[in-house]
């Protein structure tokens, strides 16, 4: 959370601050440059998170994504890193049921939030319907937007059903339709460079529980 995010921060840097000044007083001249190299080492801050139902506490370098936090330092190397800077969609991920690109949020923003990675969703024997939708509809080549694409996937249905508009939404002061125009059009963010556009599209409509129109991409 942002205020856990702020509190903890303060509190690391004027720690780090006042053990470096610390030990500094306390060394020899010869020492000086080990001493200036902890007072400059970088802040680290702890964070508790759940991801994918279970509780995780991370000790981390307070400039840490949260998407290099799953990879790096969780293990969880379903999230893909795409562009590093919001415009692919391939690390997304869904936090207490909103989804965000990763790479674009630091993980000590994230105190007590609950996040869901692709492994989180499902796994061979237990598919998510949207894994299996994706896997039945051939929504996906190469595979490495297709985490991202899930996790949106996911997303978008609920943000429709939940009746938050679009940019292609017709008349906001009324609920979005489940229409193949809605789902494209919140699935923009997520790139994919083989071009399964159709067969996601196809997917997401079977799990939406309707038909796909069928336009192509
Ligand atoms: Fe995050 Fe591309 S890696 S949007
Ligand atoms: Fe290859 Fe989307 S399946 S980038």
């Amino acid at each position: 959370m942002t205020e856990g995010y702020g509190a903890i921060s303060r509190r690391d840097v004027l720690k780090t601050s006042a053990t470096g000044a610390a030990i500094a007083g306390s060394l020899g001249p010869g020492n000086i440059a080990v001493a200036q190299g902890q007072a400059d080492a970088p802040p680290q801050a702890t964070v508790s998170l759940k991801i994918n139902g279970k509780p995780t506490r991370l000790t981390l370098d307070t400039r840490t994504t949260l998407l290099d936090a799953l990879r790096e330092h969780v293990r969880l190397t379903g999230t893909k890193k795409g562009c590093d800077h919001g415009q692919c969609g391939a690390c997304t991920v869904i936090v207490n049921g909103r989804r965000i690109n990763s790479c674009l949020t630091l993980a000590v923003m994230h105190e007590g939030d609950e996040v869901t990675t692709i492994e989180g969703l499902g796994g061979p024997d237990n598919l998510h319907p949207m894994q299996a939708a994706f896997v039945e509809h051939d929504g996906y080549q190469c595979g490495y937007c297709t985490p991202g694409q899930i996790c949106s996937a996911i997303a978008v249905l609920d943000e429709i059903r939940a009746g938050i508009p679009s940019h292609v939404t017709e008349d906001v002061s009324k609920a979005p339709a489940m229409t193949t125009l809605e789902m494209r059009e919140r699935m923009s963010g997520n790139i994919c460079r083989c071009g399964a556009y159709s067969n996601i599209a196809e997917a997401m409509a079977q799990v939406a529980g309707q038909k796909s129109k069928g336009d192509k991409a």
